[in-house]
């Protein structure tokens, strides 16, 4: 293993890792020499772990009990955080804004300053989320507001912005990404985000009824011709923490499988 790919003595936590990309990630960190892993979800992952915190990150209360244990005296400085957890438009609008973008920000913006210098936070976002641009001043306002309720009521009264809620709580996530860039090389940090397409997790099922069978199947086969592995995604993950990427921060990678190259060059016309 190249030394600058390698995760023995970090403290490593990981938000979502019970299946899916984060599942896919704890294996690989395993592979690299991690040795302490925490995971913060809703569900206990089966692989071995350091620590398990039972935590809802669509629920402040829950995130910041999460949040003191994790600051407990005695406790490491963080080296990395995965922001991983996510859900689909299964969900009500508000609960996706919560647990993709209110609870991945307020677990964030708290960590950040206490992790330990060389460090890197590396987001789950979307290619879902490519459509920031069209909302940034909205998405701007949205992220600067601190106060957990203020943000829950300013999402119910965009009811028409925040849409499903799915692609505007990865929209947010892009820009939040860029956003904290520089205060994260003020504090010797950085943070990047991983894009996918889609992912054969259980969570495409989920994605397959609330964007349709079509455009899935389009994103697909124009793209890599194959779905994206868990495993595929979490390679990038673990690149994006690594001291391998030592100089990339505040970038939305794209793992995508070619998709938007394609689309963007005209060679992926949605089929009519
Ligand atoms: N699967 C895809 O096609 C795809 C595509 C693009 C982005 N993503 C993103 O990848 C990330 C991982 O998803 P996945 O595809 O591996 O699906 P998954 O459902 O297997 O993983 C999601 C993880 O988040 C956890 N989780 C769910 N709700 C939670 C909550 N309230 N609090 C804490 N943890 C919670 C789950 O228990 C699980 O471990 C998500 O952010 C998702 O939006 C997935």
């Amino acid at each position: 293993m190249h030394p600058l790919l390698a995760f023995e003595g970090k403290r490593i936590v990981i938000t979502g890792a019970y299946s899916g990309i984060g599942a896919a990630l704890l294996e690989l960190l395993r592979e690299s020499g991690a040795d302490h892993v925490e995971v913060l979800d809703i569900r206990e992952p089966e692989a071995t772990v350091e620590a398990f915190i039972e935590t809802d990150m669509g629920n402040p209360v829950s995130i910041d009990a999460a949040i003191a244990t994790l600051n407990s005296e005695d406790a490491p400085p963080i080296d990395v955080l995965f922001n991983n957890a996510g859900i689909a438009a299964t969900h009500a609008p508000d609960k996706v804004m919560r647990v993709n973008t209110l609870g991945l920000k307020r677990l964030t913006d708290r960590l950040m300053p206490d992790m330990k210098a060389g460090g890197a936070i590396v987001n789950t976002a979307s290619i879902a989320g490519n459509g920031w641009p069209g909302h940034l001043s909205e998405i701007t306002a949205l992220l600067g507001i601190d106060s957990w309720d203020e943000g829950v009521a300013w999402v119910a009264d965009q009811a028409d912005l925040v849409a499903d809620g799915y692609l505007f709580s990865k929209e947010c996530i892009q820009v939040y990404t860029m956003r904290m860039a520089k205060r994260a090389t003020e504090l010797g940090v950085r943070i990047n985000s991983v894009c996918p397409s889609p992912v054969d997790t259980p969570l495409l099922p989920e994605f397959r009824q609330t964007m349709t069978d079509q455009a899935i199947d389009w994103a697909i086969a124009a793209g890599a011709g194959r779905v994206a592995t868990a495993e595929d995604q979490a390679r990038v993950l673990l690149f994006l923490a690594s001291d391998m990427a030592g100089y990339i921060n505040g970038v939305n990678l794209i793992v995508d499988g070619g998709f938007g190259a394609a689309m963007q060059t005209g060679q992926a016309a949605f089929p009519t």
